[in-house]
């Protein structure tokens, strides 16, 4: 057991982003409703991800993570599901494909609610309120009323969250993703545009290969795993109430995992080694991600891993760089360069949505197609120059034909955006957005193994 840790030790230690709750009582009630709901993943599939983590670490898999950036409860929809899911599926699939490479397919999905935000109060029109925390802390709409924070959002989030990861196991595991149907995982307005196209050329040649191999014998029918797929979950570890009440001893290793999702990350505002949201997620032995902005520094990164995987653990640290295009050969290098120099096993991954957030000259908060690839590019440049793996990508998207990203080549303009701009929060990557991006990236992950540098660490 680990030193001076309970699931609720971070009590005692100072927080920033989390909600002041009115009523203490009523909190209490709802965390303690919590802690008798069942577990919304199992300790053996964290493991799971933990061990494909570790081999992304060594060079030998690629993690690609997406999906909302806050689900929302009005928004809930199984078809929104679905949608998010099938773009997914068709990513890994591009890049599977495409690089050779296994993709451990992870959705910011069933759980990620809760919303670290740059002020505590918003004001418009002369009136301040307290600031959207997410859906699990308060409502969206601008009245004070709603922007109260309340306790019982949380049942409802974690009924959302278990109805959601429900449909998806029966997604992943129930046909759906048989690698025989995955000419149908393309969307309707995405088939007929030129990403669609390329996409439907691939699945083609994948559907030849599966001819090819029943002919030799070998189907679905046969060998059941080509009709299933590993999904996993994950979300920002922010409320943690929330998160503690899930946390439970897992019976055949005697540790504490928290059942909320299979992965958890620190987000860039709360990853001081010796704040509360660190010392939670210490205890818990879930695969962790930490979010690493520009103000990350090397010594202070290294501190962060030692805390939270003492011994050292190939896939327990993911770590996502956000450090916005033009910035990433700035901060990147040095950052690898410390943790190849002492040793510590991570996978790196790159989230090149909240480093490039802008304004637009409409009023809309708009990421730029073009810059979102430069840092995806940068990432993998610096990977590339420093003899490293660029192990993986966290992309805000949705399977809907939103227009809250500008560019790509089938343009959403900054008078477009107002068309269907959805987000509950930041601006997401639309299907044919996440395509066009994962064409991309699959190349760069081609040239990556033809430089030896995967190949190598996996001899
Ligand atoms: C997020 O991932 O939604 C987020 C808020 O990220 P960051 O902590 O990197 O700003
Ligand atoms: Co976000």
């Amino acid at each position: 057991m680990l030193n001076n840790w309970t699931p609720g030790s971070w009590r005692n230690l100072p927080i920033k982003q989390v909600p002041t709750y009115r009523d203490a009582e009523a909190l209490k009630t709802v965390e303690e409703t919590l802690g008798n709901f069942p577990p919304l993943v199992f300790a053996g599939e964290a493991r799971l991800l933990k061990k494909k983590l570790g081999e992304v670490s060594e060079g030998r898999g690629f993690l690609l993570q997406g999906g909302d950036c806050a689900e929302s409860f009005a928004e809930f929809h199984p078809n929104n599901i679905r949608d998010t899911f099938k773009v997914l599926l068709q990513m890994a699939v591009v890049l599977t494909f495409g690089a050779n490479l296994p993709v451990i397919k992870v959705g910011r999905l069933a759980g990620q609610f809760a919303k670290p935000r740059s002020a505590d109060t918003e004001t418009i029109d002369g009136v301040e309120l307290p600031s959207y925390r997410g859906d699990i802390i308060n409502g969206f709409d601008f009245t004070p009323e709603d922007r109260i924070p309340d306790p019982k959002r949380m049942l409802t989030a974690y009924s959302q969250a278990a109805s959601t990861l429900n449909l998806l196991r029966a997604f992943a595991q129930g046909g759906y993703a048989d690698l025989n149907l995955v000419n149908q995982w393309n969307m309707g307005f995405v088939a007929s545009r030129p990403q669609g196209e390329r996409y439907k050329e691939m699945a083609d040649r994948i559907q030849d290969a599966l001819a090819f191999m029943k002919a030799c014998g070998v189907s679905s029918e046969n060998t059941p795993e080509m009709a299933k797929t590993d999904f996993f979950t994950s979300h920002e570890a922010l409320l943690l109430p929330y998160e503690q009440a899930l946390t439970r001893v897992d019976s055949t290793s005697g540790e504490y995992y928290n059942t909320s999702a299979h992965m958890l990350w620190i987000g860039d505002r709360t990853r001081d080694p010796d704040e509360a949201h660190v010392e939670f997620l210490r205890g818990v032995a879930n695969p962790l991600g930490v979010k690493a902005g520009p103000s990350q520094d090397p010594e202070t990164l290294i501190r962060l891993i030692d805390k939270l995987n003492p011994e050292n653990e190939a896939g327990r640290i993911t770590v996502i760089c956000r450090f916005g295009a033009g910035n990433v050969e700035k901060h990147l290098p040095a950052l690898i360069r410390k943790v190849e120099q002492e040793g510590r096993k991570v996978v790196w991954s790159c989230d090149p949505m909240h480093g490039n957030t802008i304004k637009s000259s409409t009023g809309y908060k708009t990421r730029p197609f073009d810059r979102i690839l430069s840092e995806v590019r940068e990432f993998f440049g610096v990977h590339k120059a420093e003899g490293t793996h660029a192990g993986g990508v966290h992309f805000e998207m949705t399977g809907k034909d939103v227009t809250e990203c500008l560019g790509g080549t089938f343009e959403v303009t900054e008078e477009n955006l107002s068309d269907r701009y959805h987000t509950a929060c930041d601006p997401r990557l639309n299907a044919n957005q996440a395509l066009e991006l994962t064409f991309l990236m699959a190349e760069m992950l081609k040239d990556e193994r033809g430089n030896g540098i995967a190949a190598a660490a996996a001899s």
